[in-house]
């Protein structure tokens, strides 16, 4: 493929000017960290981002903010990444709508405890800081997101998936492309995930 795919300069400035404004100065040296996960070429991407089922705990409206570490404890986890078409271009203003269970595995049906949106930049980047989600019965470790290029485009409702959990493997609905790619981070954890839209 001829495309151009977003550099690390766009990954290391999506960082340091969404990330790390926001962040409180111990963890300021963890977000930079942040910095040095490099953006696949797209010929790595292997396709769409697969669908999944939103599961029964959706709220629709959730508020929009991309900074959920005041809603629980749990380990720190800074996720970040583009939103790209088929040809790998990034999708500007993509709207991402994250939700997940706490970290005792309970979701807030009431409220907007670790729910909310956010938009892409307009080089198709976001960030979203939160905890790490806990267990629940019959589940392996994951987050739920939905995804949508503007509002008339079709949404992709999916989960993504922790690397090296002991439940990936018992968990039927686990598939491998939805795997975050996770490193540890003094303060907590680095996740990536690219997803590629399919319009
Ligand atoms: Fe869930």
């Amino acid at each position: 493929m001829s495309h151009r795919s977003p550099d690390r300069r766009s990954v290391i400035s999506l960082l340091s000017a969404a990330g790390l404004a926001a962040l409180s100065r111990p963890e300021i040296a963890f977000a930079q960290g942040a910095e040095l996960p490099l953006t696949p070429a797209c010929e790595s991407h292997a396709g769409v981002t697969p669908r999944q089922t939103e599961g029964p705990f959706f709220t629709p409206s959730s508020p929009q903010r991309a900074d959920l570490r005041a809603d629980g404890s749990g380990t720190l986890l800074v996720l970040s990444g583009f939103v790209l078409t088929r040809q790998c271009r990034p999708v500007a203003g993509a709207l991402l709508d994250f939700w997940h269970a706490d970290s005792s595995g309970q979701y807030d049906n009431r409220g907007f405890r670790f729910r909310g949106h956010l938009f892409a930049d307009r080089q198709g980047r976001y960030q979203f800081i939160t905890r790490a989600p806990g267990l629940y019965t019959g589940r392996t470790r994951h987050l739920h997101v939905k995804v949508r290029a503007g509002s008339q485009s079709p949404v992709l409702t999916t989960q993504l998936y922790f690397p090296d959990e002991p439940g990936n493997r018992r968990d039927g609905l686990f598939d491998q492309k939805l795997l975050m790619s996770l490193r540890p981070a003094e303060g907590g954890q680095l996740g990536r995930f690219d997803f590629v839209l399919a319009a």
